[in-house]
C-alpha cells in the first residue's frame, strides 16, 4: 500500500499538466473533476476495461452530462474507422467544444483517445487515465496520439497534450503478466537511453516489478515518468532529443506492422527491437560483447522476446523499416546506444551491417 501520491509536472509553459502517480486514485474524485471544464464528458475505453472499471468511474461523474463509448479491444481496431465512431459518438450527443474526453485505457484508448479530443472541433479537452503499466510509463505521456495504417504503424496523428494524466496503480492487479511484461518493457528503455542509476535499480529490482510490488511499481512509474517528462519538455515535437524515446521502435514497428497488428504486444516488439538496436550498437564500435550480454538479459529476466519472428524476412524487414517517421529522403535513421544510460540522436546505418544484424537475430 502507497500512502503518498506523487505528482510530478511535464513543463511545457502555458500547456503544462500534472501526471499523478498512486494507489486508489480513481476513487479521488477530485483529482479528475478539477481538470474536467464543463458539464459535457465522453468517457473512451474498450470491452475489457468497461466490466472492471467503467461503471464505478462513470458514478464518481454522476453530476455531469455524462456519455461513454465502449470501442472492440485490441491494436487491430486502432483505426481512423473508430476514431470516426467517437467523432459520431460525439455529434450525436451534441457535444461542443468545451467538453472533456477522458481515454481510460491503455496505450490503444489513450492514443486514439487522444487523437479524437485533437480532431473534434479542433481540439478539445482530453485527460489521460492509463490503466496498463505501459500506458502509465509511457503512452499516456508527452501527446503523441493517432492511428495505425494498414502500410504503417502510428503513421496517421497529431501532437496533443492532455489537461492531467492520472495513473492509478491500483488497476494494474488485473493486468496479466504478458501485458505488464510488455510494459516492463518500456521502463527498461529509459534506463538505456538516459539513465544508468535507474537501469542498474533495474537489474537487482526487477522481479519485484513482476510480482507487482505497489512500492518498487510506484518507484519505477515515477522514474519513468520524470524521464518521459524531461525529454518531452525539452522537444515537444521531436525535431531532436525526443527521438531516443524510439531506441528499439523502427524495428519494433516492422514487427508489428509486418505480422500484422496485435500478434506481438508493442512492448514485445519493442523488446525484440532493443536487442537488435543493442546489437548495432556493438557492430558500430559504441558496446561491448558484455554490455550486449547485460541488455538481452534483463529481458528475458521478464520473459519478453529477444529474437525477431521467423517468418519476417530480412527484405520485408527493410522495407517495413523504409516506412518510419525518423527517416529522411529515404535513408533509415537508427536510434542506437552510446553506452548503457546513453541514446545518440539518430543515424544512418550502412544497409550491411543492418542486414547482418537482421540475420544475427532471426528467430529460428
Ligand atoms: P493496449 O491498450 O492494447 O492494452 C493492453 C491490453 O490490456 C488490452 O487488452 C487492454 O484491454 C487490457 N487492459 C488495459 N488495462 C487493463 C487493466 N487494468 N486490467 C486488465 N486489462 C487491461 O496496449 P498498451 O500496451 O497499453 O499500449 C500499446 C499501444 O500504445 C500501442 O498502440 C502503441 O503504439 C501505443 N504507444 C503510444 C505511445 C505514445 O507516446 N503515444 C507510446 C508507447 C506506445
Ligand atoms: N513513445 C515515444 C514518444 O513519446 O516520443
Amino acid at each position: 500500500m502507497i500512502n503518498n501520491m506523487k505528482q510530478l509536472t511535464v513543463d511545457l509553459g502555458g500547456r503544462s499538466y500534472p501526471i499523478y502517480i498512486g494507489t486508489q486514485l480513481l476513487t479521488q474524485v477530485n483529482l479528475l473533476t478539477q481538470h474536467i471544464k464543463s458539464k459535457q464528458v465522453l468517457v473512451v475505453t474498450n470491452t475489457t476495461i468497461a466490466p472492471l472499471y467503467l461503471q464505478s468511474f462513470l458514478e464518481n461523474l454522476s453530476t455531469y452530462q455524462l456519455e461513454s463509448i465502449i470501442l472492440p479491444d485490441g491494436e487491430q481496431y486502432k483505426t481512423l474507422a473508430y476514431v470516426e465512431n467517437i467523432f459520431t459518438h460525439l455529434l450525436t450527443a451534441k457535444f461542443n467544444r468545451n467538453a472533456t474526453l477522458i481515454a481510460l485505457g491503455g496505450g490503444v484508448i489513450g492514443d486514439m483517445g487522444g487523437f479524437a479530443a485533437a480532431c473534434y472541433q479542433r481540439g478539445i479537452n482530453f485527460i489521460q487515465v492509463p490503466t496498463t503499466l505501459l500506458a502509465q510509463v509511457d503512452s499516456s505521456v508527452g501527446g503523441k496520439t493517432g492511428v495505425n495504417h494498414i502500410l504503417g504503424k502510428n503513421m496517421i496523428g497529431a501532437f496533443y497534450q492532455p489537461q492531467a494524466v492520472i495513473a492509478d496503480i491500483s488497476v494494474l492487479k488485473t493486468l496479466d503478466d504478458r501485458q505488464l511484461a510488455a510494459g516492463i518493457a518500456e521502463i527498461i528503455k529509459y534506463g538505456l537511453i538516459r539513465d544508468y542509476e535507474f537501469f542498474e535499480w533495474l537489474e537487482v529490482n526487477i522481479e519485484l516489478l513482476v510480482q507487482k510490488d505497489e512500492q518498487s511499481l510506484a518507484f519505477a512509474i515515477e522514474r519513468s515518468c520524470l524521464n518521459k517528462a524531461a525529454v518531452v519538455a525539452e522537444d515537444e515535437h521531436e525535431s531532436g532529443i525526443r527521438a531516443i524515446l524510439n531506441l528499439g521502435h523502427t524495428f519494433g514497428h516492422a514487427i508489428e506492422t509486418g505480422v500484422g497488428y496485435g500478434k506481438y504486444l508493442h512492448g514485445e516488439a519493442v523488446a525484440i527491437g532493443t536487442c537488435l538496436a543493442a546489437d548495432l550498437s556493438r557492430r558500430l564500435g559504441y558496446l561491448n560483447d558484455a554490455d550486449v550480454a547485460r541488455i538481452i538479459a534483463i529481458f528475458k529476466r521478464v520473459n519478453l522476446p529477444v529474437l525477431s519472428p521467423k517468418n519476417l524476412t530480412v527484405n520485408r524487414y527493410i522495407e517495413l523499416m523504409l516506412v518510419d517517421k525518423k527517416n529522411i529522403e529515404g535513408i533509415i535513421r537508427l536510434i542506437v546506444l552510446e553506452k548503457i544510460g546513453k541514446a545518440m540522436l539518430p543515424i544512418s546505418v550502412e544497409m550491411s551491417i543492418l542486414e547482418q544484424t537482421l540475420n544475427d537475430y532471426q528467430g529460428r
